[in-house]
């Protein structure tokens, strides 16, 4: 039970969950549709057909799921606003039933000790805005910052620090590159300028949410650190090739100002005098989601990509088929430490966790989660400045193109009655979070 002991002290412990992923009523007051809207009802795209329509129900069963993060005794609660709930086609008319949700949602936490930690786009794009051309535009990146700046209006009397994108490499390979995600472009390399608009959309939104008040900005990028399948000299490129795709073209922008070199000649022209400047503005915080690392071979010279990814074998692998590496926790976050020095900011690990068999028992899940907990400590150790660890997830939910099939909670989920039942784990981390506290 001592797995929360010896972090430091005002370390934050919180569970992330997702609108598109958790919320349902698609139709309901007002919201527009989004691109997973779509993508889902789009046959062959999600697992068994599965759709967001109904999902966990939250948006109707919020105050009980509040309440489920009362007595699991979290911090923290990392979750994203629907941009089509608040702004239906992305851009001008804001829809007041939907912002009042999100206010709602917000007094609830504040009212029960729980700090709201809301990230404004987690992939669920207005269709409208799509129709436009989407993030492969570059005025989605303006729509998004006023749209940033009107949530802040409501909010921002009482939400001061934000997360302006999730995971802007996986929006940017799965819904563009290959397909497996909405809005579900194949455009291999031709998906990089949705890499530049979404950084440039975080810069101009960070800006905006500074005027009105925030005290802390961050970005939630998703990296691995990556492994080369052998010594050859074609895969150890190889790797590195995939690794400025997954993590520098993100994290090098941001913290340094500059793109990484191997993929500086692919974003050509689009990147304007003084948007570097935009995008490199001071971030408080880095929000990291961490699953696993890649072991990348090099490819066959005439595949569509440079790079080859491998299975990781010798380990345990979840339900998903994802390797369990505890150990690259810390090796990411020191090799972060590393790379970028003076220049990384304190850390956020905004996403960890695995999906188990359906189940409450789920020592799977607690035996992932001490040992994730274990890593970051040792990064600590070894002087990487982590403020916070937030699970993925508060309960089971719509796993994208998985569908229903993933189940990541803490907390279980019947989708036919709607109930929710803690897991083992629920009640192991609630544990752990109660004796950390003085008596
Ligand atoms: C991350 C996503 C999150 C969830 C987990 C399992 O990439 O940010 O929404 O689906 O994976």
């Amino acid at each position: 039970m001592d797995a929360l002991a010896g972090f430091p002290d005002r370390f934050e412990v919180g569970v992330s969950t997702a609108a598109y992923q958790i919320e349902g009523a698609v139709t309901e007051d007002g919201r527009g549709p989004s691109v997973w809207d779509t993508f889902a009802h789009t046959p062959g795209r999600v697992k068994n057909g599965d759709t967001g329509d109904v999902a966990c129900d939250h948006y109707h069963r919020w105050p009980e799921d509040v309440a489920l993060m009362a007595d699991l005794g979290v911090d923290a609660y990392r979750f994203s606003i629907s941009w089509p709930r608040v702004q239906p086609t992305g851009s001008g008319a804001l829809n007041t039933p939907g912002l009042d949700f999100y206010d709602r949602l917000v007094d609830a936490l504040l009212q029960r000790g729980i700090a709201p930690l809301p990230t404004l786009f987690h992939w669920d794009l207005p269709q409208a805005l799509e129709d436009e051309g989407g993030w492969l535009s570059r005025a989605t990146a303006e729509r998004f910052a006023e749209y940033a700046g009107h949530v802040a209006d409501r909010l921002g009397d009482r939400v001061r620090r934000w997360i302006t994108l999730n995971e802007p490499v996986v929006h940017m390979a799965e819904g563009h590159a290959w397909g497996g995600g909405a809005p579900g472009h194949s455009l291999m390399f031709g998906a990089l300028p949705v890499a530049h608009h979404q950084l440039l959309g975080h810069g101009l939104a960070a800006r905006v949410l500074r005027e009105r008040g925030a005290t802390q900005v961050m970005i939630t990028n998703n990296c691995t650190p990556v492994l080369p399948a052998s010594d050859d000299e074609a895969d150890v490129m190889a790797a590195a090739m995939y690794d400025s795709f997954h993590n520098r073209l993100f994290n090098d922008p941001i913290l340094l100002g500059a793109y990484p070199e191997m993929l500086a000649s692919f974003l050509g022209d689009l990147v304007q005098e003084g948007d570097l400047e935009i995008i490199h503005a001071p971030l408080d915080a880095l929000g990291i989601n961490y699953y696993n690392p890649t072991r990348i071979a090099a490819a066959a010279p005439d595949a569509d990509l440079p790079f080859d990814p491998q299975p990781i074998e010798g380990v345990p692998i979840t339900a998903f088929g994802w390797p369990v590496v505890p150990g690259g926790l810390r090796d990411l976050l020191v090799g972060l430490k590393d790379t970028y020095g003076e220049a990384l900011p304190p850390i956020y690990i905004t996403e960890n966790g695995c999906s188990t068999a359906d189940g409450t028992d789920d020592a799977f899940r607690i035996d992932y989660l001490r040992g994730h907990l274990d890593a970051l400590k040792s990064a600590i150790d070894a002087g990487v400045d982590v403020r916070g660890y937030f699970i993925w997830s508060l309960m089971d939910n719509f796993e994208w193109s998985e569908g229903y099939s993933q189940r990541f909670g803490l907390v279980r989920v019947d989708f036919e009655t709607q109930e929710r039942t803690p897991k083992d784990s629920f009640r192991w981390l609630r544990t752990a979070l109660a004796a950390r506290k003085p008596a």
